[in-house]
């Protein structure tokens, strides 16, 4: 049987790194992996029970009663379950982001997820979609990517994801976007950053076709890959 590989991609909110990864993931037939979605998912539940974004014991025995996994819907993709309730709606509001953001710098957050990251990454096969894939969770990835574009033309994005739902303004956004990036980056524990052996891809003006073109030219360097 070939090994199946572990594929990193890691980069700040907009770069485009979710329309990426599934699209590379159905390519190579691999799973998936959101571990943003999982920071989203301890954010919530700590918003539900009125937990403090820095109240680390309070944190650390939420995450010991939390039960994350992916459920893979009907219409593909996979979503993300919190015990029997499936929660992925309810994860990707702007407050949820910015929460999400401050519970990931907290080490009992990190250190719960670094363990589920790595259970998932067990049996290879399977595209890791964050912030510190590349650095932390697998530094031994056998193809790691850090996507990223300028600031503006990320948020440009984003805000045309919502086309027209959004309830932020495009100025919004962007300064959301950029308070989002300064935590992400300054925080002392995995800050967002780019593995010494990231192979660095800028977005901007790229399609996420093209993108995944140029990915796919490093993975079969590393491995003859099937793909679809
Ligand atoms: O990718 P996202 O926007 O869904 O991630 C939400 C937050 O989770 C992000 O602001 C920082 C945190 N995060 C992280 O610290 N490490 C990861 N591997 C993924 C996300």
């Amino acid at each position: 049987m070939t090994h199946q590989l572990v594929i990193t991609i890691d980069g700040p909110a907009g770069a485009g790194k979710t329309t990426v990864s599934r699209l590379l993931a159905d390519r190579l037939q691999y799973r998936y992996i959101d571990t943003g979605a999982l920071y989203r998912g301890v954010a919530l539940a700590a918003q539900r029970s009125a937990v403090a974004p820095d109240d680390d014991g309070r944190l650390e025995a939420l995450c010991r009663e939390l039960s994350l996994h992916f459920v893979r819907s009907p219409s593909g993709g996979s979503r993300l379950h919190c015990g029997g309730e499936d929660i992925e709606d309810q994860i990707r509001t702007a407050e949820i982001s910015m929460l999400a953001s401050s519970v990931s710098a907290r080490p009992a957050v990190r250190q719960f997820l670094l363990d589920v990251q790595r259970r998932l990454g067990q049996e290879g096969g399977a595209v890791f979609e964050g912030r510190d894939t590349g650095t932390v969770v697998f530094p031994e990835a056998d193809v790691k990517f850090f996507l990223d574009a300028p600031l503006a033309v990320r948020a440009r994005r984003r805000h045309a994801e919502f086309e027209g739902r959004s309830v932020q303004s495009l100025d919004e956004v962007e300064s959301d976007m950029r308070q989002r990036d300064h935590n992400d980056q300054s925080r002392a524990l995995a800050p967002l950053k780019a593995a010494e052996d990231a192979i660095r891809i800028d977005s901007e003006g790229l399609d996420p076709e093209t993108v995944v073109a140029h990915m796919l030219t490093y993975i079969e360097k590393r491995q003859p890959t099937t793909v679809k």
